[in-house]
């Protein structure tokens, strides 16, 4: 199996849970309608895949982990459907479809975000099967933290702050560790956490995903640029129009993208001590030049 079937793999049993999931529901309005609408829009499915990949790597059962997967995509499809409110980068594409807003209105898109992020934390809580309760609590305490003031929002409301202003690259950096970083810095240690990895294993593939973390940021700074709305499927131009302060301002595209392959080749030399590493050195290697 190549690596990119076993990236295809796994997101077909991320994509095949999330299609179920909320399927036996009762109605509640159009709620559940526009929760679909956005998690079911396609995506990348990075972050799951990220967790999916390093529980494997640190020896744990990906069947396991998968509505651990789960649950942090769908908190991370209510930041985005947040992220693109008329209040904040105020978007009209998403995921190759007008944004959620657009076709529900703002109070069901600010409904639907609450109800997947709250959706995230049942769905953990719920599903820990045969896992040992401190490896399932551990995780949603992991997810609890990225996802807050401490990191996701956190980053978001010092997103909005500088929004006009030129910040440092400092601040832009640390903007970043939190609305992006933290994230995908979370994906990865829940998979280590969820598959019994040690305190250094965890320190280790905390230090790949951050390093992951900046690079996919910086990445999306320039496509916000140099990218394409079609193959993106969402707007560019959008931090230029909301006067951003962005790697890209502070650094231009040429050194941005140096920064992105020094930074992914320091991310795959953190898992150096994994003999399992090849399927998320790869992943890693794949970003560098990706166009969405
Ligand atoms: C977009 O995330 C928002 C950022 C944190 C840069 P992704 O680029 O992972 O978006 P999807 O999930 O593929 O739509
Ligand atoms: C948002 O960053 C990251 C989130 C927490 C959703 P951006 O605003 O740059 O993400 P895009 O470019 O709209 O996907
Ligand atoms: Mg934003
Ligand atoms: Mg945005
Ligand atoms: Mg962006």
């Amino acid at each position: 199996m190549t690596f990119a079937q076993q990236m295809e793999n796994d997101v077909a049993l991320v994509e095949d849970y999330l299609s179920h999931v909320f399927l036996s529901r009762e109605p509640r309005a159009d709620l559940y309608d526009a929760m679909q609408y956005s998690l079911l829009a396609g995506g990348k499915r990075l972050r799951p895949v990220l967790m999916l990949e390093t529980g494997r790597m640190c020896g744990g059962d990906p069947a396991a982990i998968l509505p651990f997967a789960c649950a942090i995509e769908m908190l991370h499809t209510y930041s985005l459907i947040h992220d693109d409110l008329p209040s904040m980068d105020n978007d009209d594409l998403r995921r190759g479809r007008p944004t959620n807003h657009k076709v529900y209105g703002e109070a069901t898109a600010i409904l639907a975000g609450d109800a997947l992020l709250t959706a995230a934390f049942e769905t953990m809580l719920e599903n820990g099967g045969d896992l040992p309760a401190q490896r399932v609590l551990a995780a949603a305490a992991c997810l609890g933290k990225a996802a807050g003031a401490r990191g996701m929002v956190g980053g978001q409301a010092l997103d909005m702050a500088g929004e006009g202003h030129s910040l440092a690259l400092s601040e832009v950096e640390e903007l970043q560790r939190l609305k992006t970083g933290a994230l995908i810095s979370a994906a990865c240690e829940m998979g280590c956490i969820l598959a019994g990895g040690s305190a250094e294993d965890r320190a280790a593939v905390v230090k790949y995903a951050q390093k992951l973390g900046l690079a996919f940021q910086i990445r999306d700074d320039m496509l916000d640029v140099e990218g394409d709305a079609a193959t993106l499927g969402k707007p560019i131009g959008s931090d230029a129009a909301n006067e951003k302060t962005t790697f890209v301002t502070l650094k231009g595209l040429e050194q941005c993208q140096r920064m992105v392959e020094e930074l992914t080749a320091q991310a795959e030399e953190a898992l150096s001590g994994f003999a399992g590493r090849a399927f998320l050195c790869w992943l890693a290697g794949s970003l560098v030049a990706r166009k969405h």
